[in-house]
């Protein structure tokens, strides 16, 4: 990982309570153990639908948010936002009805077999075009893994040939369609977000503001840093962290924060994701910090999200500070083992709870 010299003089930073717009909470024990993390730091969190089997109707939205809410403290003021996983057959009814009635914040494209639990994903967007006419014309925003699918792209090329491919086309049909573009690799995709209208955004994940390709291969395969989009060449991530501090608001907080076991991830074919929850808000403080950018956390973290989604701003604050923060090995509950992002780091931030 690369540490940048740390100009700034600042030793403490209260913001408004952030939101993570792009998270994994995952259901049965996992959900148990890593919901309080996402809890602890957001005010909301978009909660990804890629369980098994996935999210696609109102009713099953319904019912995995309360879950969400049972696995944490009752008095919890978080408010998980739910999202319908598009699938080539889905019911544009199910989804504007969804929406209309506050189910459904948004919904979400993986191409099919993109990712984890991405099997049911859709086969070509055009298949869906229907959906995606209803969601334009309700203003429900449409989140997408932009990776296209085919082993014979190289997989580091995969989100800058999915650009080319589908993504400007789907922006020139729906011209009226709010789009986030989910955990962006490339500054491909940061030109693409940038150049396009003020409909388009996307998020930016704490590891790939952190990691490049290489750090996958440093003195051997770190399976905990494998994640999808794959981290890429330098130079992208520079222009990922370019964008992050830049004060677009087309630029925003999702952590991506994927939990597997490490029996999953280490392993002869080892699933993809970075849990990167507990300690996330830290992790973007100490890269902005490096950038000397502290001054545009709050921007990113906390309003330029709500922004584009058109919900209010959180009303309560949090405090940042700087102090010595050794992030744990492993990350035990009952029998879940994970080794979390920055593992065995001294991240050089502490987070405060609201002030
Ligand atoms: O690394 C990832 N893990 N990328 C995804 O798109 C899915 C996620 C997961 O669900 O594990
Ligand atoms: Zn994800």
């Amino acid at each position: 990982m690369h540490k940048q010299q740390q100009t700034s003089a600042i030793n403490s930073l209260r913001i408004r309570r952030p939101d993570d717009w792009h998270v994994h909470l995952r259901d049965d024990d996992m959900l148990q153990m890593v919901a309080h993390y996402t809890a602890h730091q957001f005010g909301r969190a978009i909660i990804m639908p890629n369980l098994a089997p996935p999210i696609t109707t109102a009713a099953a939205a319904i019912e995995y948010r309360k879950r969400i809410m049972s696995a944490l403290p009752a008095n919890s003021r978080f408010k998980p936002l739910m999202t319908c996983y598009l699938t080539d057959n889905i019911d544009p009814k199910e989804v504007e009805n969804g929406f209309k009635e506050e189910v459904f914040t948004a919904c979400k494209l993986y191409p099919a077999n993109a990712t984890t639990n991405s099997a049911h994903g859709v086969s070509d967007v055009r298949t869906i075009y229907p959906v995606i006419e209803a969601m334009q014309r309700i203003g429900m925003p449409l989140l997408i893994h932009g990776e296209v699918t085919d082993c014979d792209v190289d997989i580091f090329d995969r989100e800058a040939v999915f650009i080319e491919r589908t993504l400007s086309v789907l922006v020139d049909d729906f011209p009226e369609l709010k789009i986030i573009f989910e955990h962006i690799t490339t500054k491909d995709a940061v030109n693409f977000v940038t150049e396009s209208g003020t409909l388009i955004a996307a998020t930016i994940t704490p590891h790939h503001l952190r990691i490049n390709r290489s750090d996958m291969f440093k003195g051997g395969i770190k399976p905990h840093l494998y994640c999808l989009p794959i981290a890429k060449r330098e130079a992208h991530r520079t222009a990922l962290r370019k964008a992050a501090i830049s004060g677009s608001p087309k630029f925003f907080l999702g952590t991506d924060s994927a939990p597997h076991v490490i029996a999953a991830k280490e392993t002869s074919c080892g699933c993809a994701g970075i849990f990167n929850a507990p300690y996330a808000i830290e992790s973007y403080a100490l890269t902005f910090d490096e950038e000397n950018a502290l001054d545009k956390l709050e921007g990113f973290a906390s309003i330029h999200g709500p922004n584009f989604y058109g919900l209010p701003l959180n009303e309560d604050y949090i405090l940042i500070e700087r102090g010595e923060n050794k992030v744990p090995e492993h990350i035990i509950s009952g029998d879940i083992n994970i080794i979390p992002f920055h593992n065995s780091e001294d991240i050089s931030w502490v987070y405060k709870c609201a002030t």
